[in-house]
């Protein structure tokens, strides 16, 4: 797999590909879309375990509201989309609309984030669709322990990643957010599986954005911390080479020639340097960044009859004001948990 590979290009309509830059100049072409707040798990670090606050159906952004933006935030210059949730799977007909988005012209590169216990079913009508990058949360390997993270089932989410790789999609990343006390025992073994399946694997430094007590200094395990671990068993070669995505994993090569990611979001002081994305949350409001409270109200432009330039204007002021960093490293208070912003 070589980790540089174009995706597959759909054709762009006129107007398409210009980079867009925000006020600093960060060029910004990557929307990720959340169009649920709902998941079947119940991750530790994401959502409270008891949670029952979901957004009513109306409150959500429809298939066609979300394909509209789509399409005008291409005509702007975004070329790069992933859906994420909460969990995007368990939006009925997801796949149908997965498949909708797959045909607008224009995108270059089309992921999905997704727990994958809902996958296996899907995975190839996904991947004919025209999704090129899955990225699935997969913290432990030790089934009990998947339990206790998500309250789901280990071997559903492995049955999902195996279907995915069955499937033949182009990239899938496996995210691993580590935790004291977890992930420790995990290191090698999530490599192991890995690279059995040719699958990229990124490990997460814990960010606070869940309304649960998960985040304390107890449990942060610095990803540096992580990358030594390894190092003991298994000498690591920084990849500077390879930044998949141009994301803010940065990125070593294992002697075998298969690399891991390291995603330093709390310790990395560049972490925001090269930002590309921002966000649409399933309730309609752009986010410019993840750590940040900072939102702007699309859905009520979409439904009270603004016109596509309306909507491209909220674009521009959101970029104009893209933080310049996330605000995790101060006395950061989630507002939101992860699955109403989406991942
Ligand atoms: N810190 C770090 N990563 C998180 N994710 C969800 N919540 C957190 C958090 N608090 C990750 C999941 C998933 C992706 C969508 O975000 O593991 O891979
Ligand atoms: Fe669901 Fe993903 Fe959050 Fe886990 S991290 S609860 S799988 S949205």
């Amino acid at each position: 797999m070589n980790p540089k590979d174009a995706n597959a290009t759909r054709p762009a309509p006129a107007g398409a590909g210009q980079a867009l830059l925000d006020w600093s100049r960060r060029k910004v072409d990557y929307l990720r879309i959340s169009i649920t707040d709902r998941c079947n798990e119940r991750c530790l670090y994401c959502m409270p375990q008891g949670l029952k606050d979901w957004k009513e159906h109306d409150e959500i952004l429809s298939y066609e509201e979300v394909l509209r933006v789509v399409r005008i935030a291409v005509a702007l210059g975004f070329s790069k989309f992933r859906i994420t949730g909460g969990e995007p799977l368990v939006r009925r007909d997801a796949v149908l609309f997965l498949e909708q988005l797959g045909q607008v012209p224009g995108i270059r590169s089309l992921g999905l984030s997704t727990n994958a216990t809902l996958l296996a079913p899907v995975a190839r009508r996904l991947q004919q669709a025209g999704i090129d990058s899955v990225n699935v949360s997969l913290d432990t390997l030790d089934a009990a322990e998947y339990q206790r993270i998500t309250l789901k089932d280990l071997a559903s989410a492995v049955a999902g990643i195996d279907a995915a790789v069955a499937a033949g999609f182009p990239k899938i990343k496996l995210n691993a957010v580590l935790m004291r006390g977890k992930s420790e025992t995990q290191l090698l073994p999530l490599l192991d599986f890995a690279r059995e399946r040719g699958a990229y694997l990124r490990f997460i430094e814990l960010m606070p954005l869940t309304t649960t007590q998960v985040l304390t200094r107890e449990n942060f395990l610095p990803a540096e911390e992580a990358r030594r671990a390894i190092s003991e068993s298994i000498p690591l070669e920084r990849a500077e080479d390879v930044r998949l995505g141009h994301g803010p994993a940065v990125y070593y090569r294992t002697p075998t020639g298969q690399l891991v990611g390291f995603i330093g979001a709390m310790t990395d002081l560049h972490f925001c340097d090269a930002c590309n994305k921002i966000r649409l949350t399933s309730d309609g409001k752009i986010r410019p960044c993840l750590g940040n409270h900072l939102e702007f109200d699309l859905k009520s432009i979409l439904r009270g009859g603004g016109s596509d330039d309306d909507v491209a204007d909220l674009f521009r002021r959101t970029l104009g004001l893209k933080p310049a960093e996330h605000e995790f490293r101060g006395q950061y208070r989630p507002g939101r948990s992860m699955t109403a912003i989406g991942g």
